[in-house]
């Protein structure tokens, strides 16, 4: 943990999609994301991990201001992003990126890829010709791409360079923060590997934080300083990556890290599932959103939702039931 100000924070972050259907009285609202507080600090890497569903694009989207919160705050820098009008926030957006998951489908076809990488220098209208062709010759350097693919265009390459040309697109603009949103998943497995050395060493290079979304714990667990778990749209464990696999201590993280395969020899056979149904995200939840799948839960668990807190080790846990109890994984398991 550093001192420091975190460079991103958000609090009591919510999310409402409101779904309009066809001859009902009330539109029903899907919280999406439900009063989350996450921080960010300078230079990590923050994986994010849940079931699909549980909020994580939502989160990324809104701490870019990609989509208006429907309450709560972000913070980056210093700044509230909630408050800024379209003017200051433009500015703004030039230091946070995305990247996505898809390669294909986030590269406009009809563009060459040194049209793509320099649409924000003339946007922004940083630089004459020559000043951008030489920033494009050092993107493309710095993500391994030939300087020649400039005058080509996406459908030429392969999924693994189009994730250059889009980290190559991302960091044209010299961002502090990038969101990786599932940005490595559509690939072939050693072209992962590539992907996550490329974003790497970038960090390294040029001093970024990331938030590193992904489904597959293995790929956050490598790439990830910390690790923060979601549930239902909201954080309910953030660790340091070591310790959150040595010691998870929320039910829904054993359980999570439970199902898919451990490498660890000690976790092997311990093995906890999930009980219960995923509560639909329109209910309203009182007490603790994971108490219908919990194999700990108690009567405060229904009626008490638990904060999210401080825990001996530095990590925090939203769990009523973690100071009061040790937990082997065998113990829940006959
Ligand atoms: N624009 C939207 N309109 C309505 N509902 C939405 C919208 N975007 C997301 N949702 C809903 O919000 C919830 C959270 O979605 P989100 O995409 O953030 O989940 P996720 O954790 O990224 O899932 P995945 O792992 O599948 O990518 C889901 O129930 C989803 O259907
Ligand atoms: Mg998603």
């Amino acid at each position: 943990m550093t001192s420091e100000a975190p460079l991103i924070e958000a609090r009591s972050l919510a999310k409402v999609f409101h779904r309009r259907r066809l001859f009902a009285a009330g539109a029903t609202g899907l919280r999406a994301v439900d009063d989350l507080d996450l921080a960010i600090h300078r230079g990590e890497t923050l994986g994010l991990v849940g079931e699909s569903g549980c909020g994580k694009t939502t989160t990324g989207r809104l701490l870019l201001r990609l989509i208006e919160p429907s309450a709560g705050r972000v913070m980056f820098d210093g700044h509230d992003l909630t408050s800024l009008d379209a003017s200051a926030m433009r500015r703004l957006r030039r230091r946070m990126q995305i990247v996505f998951q898809d390669p294909y489908g986030s590269l406009n076809p009809r563009m060459t890829v040194g049209e793509t990488i320099t649409e924000a220098f003339i946007i922004h209208g940083i630089g004459d010709r020559t000043e951008r062709q030489q920033r494009l010759n050092r993107l493309l350097d710095r993500v391994r791409m030939p300087r020649t693919a400039a005058s080509r265009y996406p459908h030429e390459f392969s999924g693994g360079q189009r994730q250059r040309i889009g980290i190559a697109r991302a960091l044209a603009l010299e961002p502090q923060f990038i969101v990786c949103d599932e940005a490595v998943s559509a690939l072939d497995v050693s072209v992962q590997a590539q992907i996550i050395n490329l974003l790497q060493d970038l960090q390294q290079d040029l001093g970024l934080t990331y938030l590193f979304i992904s489904h597959n714990l293995a790929v956050v667990r490598h790439i990830s300083t910390r690790i923060a778990v979601m549930y239902l749209g909201r954080i309910v464990e953030a660790a340091q990556t070591d310790a959150l696999f040595a010691h998870p201590e929320h039910p829904y993280t054993r359980a999570l890290l439970a199902s898919v395969p451990v490498t660890h020899p000690s976790h092997r056979g311990r093995r906890l599932r999930l009980e219960g149904d995923l509560p639909a995200a329109t209910a309203v939840v009182r007490g603790c959103r994971f108490a219908g799948r919990c194999p700990h839960v108690e009567d405060r668990c229904r009626s008490v939702d638990p904060e999210l807190a401080p825990r001996p080790g530095g990590g925090l846990v939203a769990c009523h039931r973690v100071a009061d109890r040790t937990l082997p994984w065998s113990a829940t398991h006959p």
